[in-house]
């Protein structure tokens, strides 16, 4: 998600420097960044200057806080864990422009809470982008009960500037769009436990059936099953249990079997392309 966010940023015309705690990872999306913007360029999607541009904007930190110092937004795109959350925005804090709006890409967890526990309610929003986020129209932007009305204002700003379409949604588990989207991956895995049908089926039954442009089984894939259990996983804290993980998910997951980043999960997954397992 940091990597495609970095896109839309960068091709926006934001100066988009990129860190990930993991020595290596920034560079790395840089390089597959390049390799997008060529296919685009190719296929005639972007012109020659807007890949310029866009690669000149992009740049990777290999420090936190050298590469947040002086920026106006800092979007956070790392795993779904509040303390985690909390530590990366306390140690960047005082480095930022003192207005710097504070947004997390959160799909479920309290931007009350992380307003609260950073000591900057009024700058903390949810940005909420979509998996692919250079494709996807879609960003929630979510008010925590502390964000004020300027961090709501500029944050839609923000986004229209990025060429997304902004919905605004109170603060709560699983905002407008997590709770029904992880409700109709886990029925597809229960199902999938159950042997209604195959996997490929289960989901050309949603492509064909009800016009979705991929199945619940595929979307779970691209989206990763670590990142649909961890919000099942709070949605039944916070909700209630019609969000219990279903065990194949979780079984996967401890294998490793994430989706298409690791190559493997309802699918089988090489060059981007997913086939069936068999
Ligand atoms: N930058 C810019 N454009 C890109 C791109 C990129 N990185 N990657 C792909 N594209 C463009 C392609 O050029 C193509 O454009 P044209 O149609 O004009 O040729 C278009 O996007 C579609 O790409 P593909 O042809 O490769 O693939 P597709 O037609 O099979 O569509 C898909 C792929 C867009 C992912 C589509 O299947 C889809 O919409 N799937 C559902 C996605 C979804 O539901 N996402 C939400 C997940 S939930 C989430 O993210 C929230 C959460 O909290 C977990």
């Amino acid at each position: 998600m940091g990597q495609g966010i970095a896109q839309v940023t960068a091709s926006a015309g934001h100066t988009t420097r990129i860190f990930d705690a993991q020595k290596g990872r920034a560079e790395a999306a840089i390089v597959a960044l390049r390799g997008t913007l060529d296919k685009l360029l190719a296929k005639g999607k972007i012109t020659e200057d807007q890949r310029r541009h866009t690669l000149e904007n992009l740049a990777a930190g290999t420090d936190a806080k050298e590469t947040c110092r002086g920026a106006d937004i800092v979007i956070e795109a790392i795993p779904e864990d509040m303390a985690l959350k909390v530590a990366l925005f306390s140690e960047v804090r005082d480095v930022l422009e003192p207005k710097a709006l504070l947004a997390t890409n959160t799909s479920s967890l309290s931007i009350t809470e992380l307003g609260a526990k950073i000591g900057a309610p009024d700058r903390v929003v949810g940005l909420h982008f979509f998996n692919p986020p250079p494709v996807m129209e879609l960003v929630e932007v979510v008010r925590g009960l502390g964000t004020s009305e300027e961090t709501l204002s500029r944050s839609l700003a923000f986004v229209a500037g990025l060429g997304k379409t902004p919905i605004v949604v109170r603060d709560v588990p699983g905002f407008a769009t997590s709770r029904l989207g992880v409700i109709l991956g886990a029925e597809a895995m229960r199902m999938l436990e159950m042997n209604v049908a195959s996997a490929e089926d289960i989901d050309r039954g949603m492509e064909l059936g009800y016009r979705h442009p991929m199945g619940p089984l595929k979307l779970t894939d691209l989206v990763g099953l670590d990142v649909r259990l961890a919000i099942l996983d709070h949605l039944t804290r916070e909700i209630g249990d019609q969000f219990r993980p279903p065990p194949i998910l979780r079984a996967m997951v401890r294998a490793g079997k994430l989706g298409k980043k690791t190559g493997e999960g309802f699918y089988l997954w090489k060059d981007g392309v997913a086939t069936p397992k068999r």
